[in-house]
């Protein structure tokens, strides 16, 4: 929520391993949960549609350098709590994609939940105020290696490729094609490498003057270019109803929208919180367009005390505040509908946004991938810095130009346009264990245009 713009740039040395060849999926040492995808406007476990009725996950706050999956100890407190909440996802905020998960995540799917995962971190990230310089092979590399550490585990339900990178300022509108750009990127990495299809999305700041562009920004161009659902943040309830948060306008202006869409954060703390959203996110008012959403906060962090659940005590326990049962009694009295909630089984492209005094984008192309992030395509990102790397701001080199559309899909790579020439590219078939028809298609006519702004 309140994640600054980080603007450590400092040379970075990467070591990368030697080229790995593809590795198929390793088999599961235990039991596990049933891999998400999404397909239409939803997402679905195996064959039943999956809402988000999660956390954001972050102790010791937004601006600690920590990896929460990365300690035994506090991830068992946690998840302990997790279970007593009723929760099925977290959304962690960073990772050290240099060390191993595998104790908390198997912890984390033998409690029935599943993660989001933000892909970035301070040190390795898109910088708002620098967008063309950050988007380099080295970020690309940290990105790429941080798929590998989380792809092989069943309960991975998505991946943000930003987080807020677009604010209130209009003119961080222009890091928009970056965060584009390396979405593209890490989709082409993960069907590239022969990886399962774990979704790719931005997480958008709750900010109304650009949330709609965004979004048809994120679900616009060839296929390769669009993300594989939209997630914002939300404020806005504040103990009201739909109609009176104008939740209801939220539903209207998404139907159309034509990919999955849930909310990132959510629970203001106005008037107190009893969490009437949950009930809203889970009736027949929201299911069709929207797929629940992300409780802002587990734990209180300093200077922005409100958002906790509960307050961390110590490495082994934690005090729940009023706001950890209410969610708690919000998830029990209203659990996910049964059936398919009346999603769209298709997914559609809409229009790019077009420019205007609070959307300052004009290009509709992207960069392309910087030419020395190719490699990673065929060979592996091999080992991740960490979150104690030379970090990659200023690091490495950056686009040399535009990226043909269509550049991005899985048989091909990025490469700087010179003819301008529409290469349409071919939208990876979601994984479709349930019966109903598979959603590859892109219906621009029938539905842009229905994103009404
Ligand atoms: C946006 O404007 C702010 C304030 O004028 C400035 O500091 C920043 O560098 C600008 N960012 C970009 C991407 O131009
Ligand atoms: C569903 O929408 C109706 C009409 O706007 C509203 O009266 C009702 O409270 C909503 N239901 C929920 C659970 O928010
Ligand atoms: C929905 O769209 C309408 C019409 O374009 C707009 O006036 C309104 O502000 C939007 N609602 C929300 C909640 O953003």
């Amino acid at each position: 929520m309140k994640t600054s713009s980080l603007t450590l740039g400092l040379l970075a040395a990467v070591a990368t391993a030697d080229p790995t060849p593809t590795e198929q999926e390793p088999p599961s040492k235990r039991s596990s949960l049933p891999t998400v995808t999404a397909s239409g406007n939803a997402f679905w476990a195996g064959s039943d549609r999956f809402y988000v009725r999660g956390v954001d996950y972050q102790p010791g706050g937004s601006s600690a350098m920590t990896d929460p999956l990365a300690d035994e100890t506090t991830c068992q407190r946690d998840i302990a709590e997790f279970k007593t909440l009723g929760i099925n996802t977290v959304r962690v905020y960073m990772v050290d994609n240099s060390v191993s998960h595998d104790t908390c995540m198997q912890a984390l799917s033998d409690a029935g939940i599943y993660l989001i995962l933000d892909v970035n971190n301070p040190l390795y990230s898109i910088n708002r105020a620098q967008p063309a310089e950050s988007y380099n092979d080295v970020y690309l590399q940290s990105v790429f290696a941080t798929i590998d550490a989380f792809r092989s585990y069943d309960n991975t339900l998505a991946f943000f490729s930003g987080n807020e990178v677009v604010n209130d300022q209009t003119n961080t509108t222009l890091a928009a094609p970056y965060v584009k750009a390396t979405t593209r990127d890490m989709r082409q990495y993960i069907t590239q490498r022969g990886y399962r299809a774990i979704p790719v999305g931005y997480s958008a700041a709750d900010v109304s003057q650009n949330r709609y562009q965004l979004a048809e920004y994120f679900n616009c161009g060839t296929d390769d270019e669009r993300s594989d659902f939209f997630a914002f943040n939300d404020y806005s309830w504040c103990n009201t109803d739909f109609e009176t948060s104008g939740w209801d306008q939220k539903v209207q202006n998404f139907t159309g929208y034509g990919l999955p869409l849930f909310l990132s954060e959510y629970g203001c703390t106005t008037n107190g919180r009893s969490f009437g959203e949950v009930g809203a996110l889970m009736s027949s008012n929201m299911t069709s367009v929207y797929s629940g959403g992300l409780v802002y906060e587990y734990s209180v962090e300093d200077g922005n005390e409100n958002y906790g659940l509960v307050t961390i005590v110590g490495s082994s326990s934690v005090s729940t505040k009023s706001d950890f049962s209410a969610y708690s009694t919000a998830l029990s009295k209203y659990p996910a509908p049964t059936g398919d909630g009346g999603f769209t089984s298709t997914t559609n492209s809409v229009t790019c946004p077009s420019p205007d005094s609070n959307w300052l984008v004009s290009n509709t192309l992207l960069p392309a991938i910087p030419t020395a992030a190719l490699k990673y395509m065929t060979d592996g990102a091999g080992t991740g810095p960490g979150l104690t790397g030379d970090g990659s701001q200023n690091a490495g080199g950056t686009s040399t130009g535009d990226a043909e559309p269509g550049s991005g899909s899985a048989t091909t790579t990025a490469t700087p346009s010179s003819t301008g020439k529409k290469n349409i590219g071919t939208r990876p078939a979601p994984m479709d264990t349930a019966g109903f028809a598979v959603m590859g298609v892109v219906l621009v006519a029938t539905f842009v245009g229905t994103l009404l702004l």
